[in-house]
């Protein structure tokens, strides 16, 4: 039994393979075929934030391997971690279901999750990462830039939960990342070490959104201000001024330069409307891809 929580986790083969069939699945399902292999299985999908993209994309992915979803809000449930201990939860799901996927606050539900579950536990988003994200851009890379091996990401933002996982899928698989953030939002110095030992050179901080993009083959960026951040709004936004992807920044990078936002965007914030809309911006191939690496994923967890 496998969990997918942390890419940097994850055997970069497993990575690659997961890739692979992404790819397939993606081709088998565009020419009207299909792949029942979760028939009679079922995925409790435990949401503590919203979710567009991640809901629905694993939903339907379930639904096209012939399993079932089951949308669990947590004001159904009294709470996680507060009607009864997650460990508890994690016992009683595996009863019934084939898998569990989560998307929570703090990443110790998930782990927890994991320790206590005998059945398949998948991170759908924590407060520290978003590992499902990061495949899926990845495969976007592939796409778009033929291979995502010696690829540039200049990512401009917050050094946040979408950033780590992303410098971590670098790391595992050869591409190189700078993260440009103001000072006081960098990603964390432990994760930057962690994707330096795993692979020399692959993760750089920078206070300088210009120099980032001169030669990035990709950049991209996320919200200012995270899901539970909502308080911090006004400061976020005055303090992240000077860090928006606008027409003069993607000037600098060169110009087949791609646009990748792991959405949903703030236009006029961190992104312009110009920019994502431009003929460079890929970030609704990504947000398809979503759904692409999650069907690989669950064929490869839970069938
Ligand atoms: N990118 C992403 O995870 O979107 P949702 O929050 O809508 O799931
Ligand atoms: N960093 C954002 C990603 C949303 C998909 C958040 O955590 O809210």
């Amino acid at each position: 039994m496998k969990h997918f929580l942390s890419i940097e986790d994850c055997p970069k083969d497993f990575l690659k393979e997961l890739l692979r069939l992404s790819t397939r699945l993606k081709s088998l399902y565009s020419y009207n075929g299909e792949d029942l292999c979760l028939k009679g299985k079922t995925l409790a999908m435990l949401f503590e934030k919203p979710s567009l993209r991640t809901r629905i994309s694993f939903q339907v992915a379930m639904s096209n391997l012939g399993g079932t979803a089951i949308y669990v809000k947590p004001e159904d449930i009294g709470g996680i971690g507060k009607r009864e201990p997650v460990k508890d939860m994690a016992r009683v799901l595996s009863r019934y279901v084939t898998g569990i996927m989560a998307r929570t606050f703090e990443h110790s539900t998930v782990t927890e999750l994991a320790e206590y579950a005998t059945v398949p536990v998948i991170n759908a988003l924590t407060d520290w990462s978003h590992p499902c994200q990061a495949m899926a851009d990845v495969l976007t890379i592939r796409e778009h830039c033929e291979d995502e091996e010696g690829k540039k990401i200049a990512f401009i933002g917050d050094g946040n939960n979408v950033a780590r996982s992303l410098a971590f899928a670098c790391a595992k698989l050869g591409m190189k990342m700078v993260v440009a953030s103001p000072a006081g939002y960098e990603l964390d110095d432990e994760s930057i070490e962690k994707a330096n030992q795993l692979s020399a050179d692959c993760v750089r901080q920078t206070n300088d959104p210009g120099n980032a993009v001169l030669d990035a083959d990709i950049i991209y960026t996320d919200t200012w201000v995270s899901m539970g951040q909502e308080d911090e709004k006004q400061k976020r936004q005055a303090d992240f001024a000077g860090f928006q992807v606008n027409a003069e920044l993607v000037k600098s990078a060169p110009d087949n330069v791609k646009i990748m936002h792991c959405l949903p965007a703030y236009r006029g914030l961190e992104i312009t409307d110009e920019v994502v809309e431009s003929p460079n911006s890929i970030m609704f191939d990504q947000a398809e891809n979503r759904l692409h690496f999650q069907r690989a994923l669950l064929k490869k967890l839970l069938s």
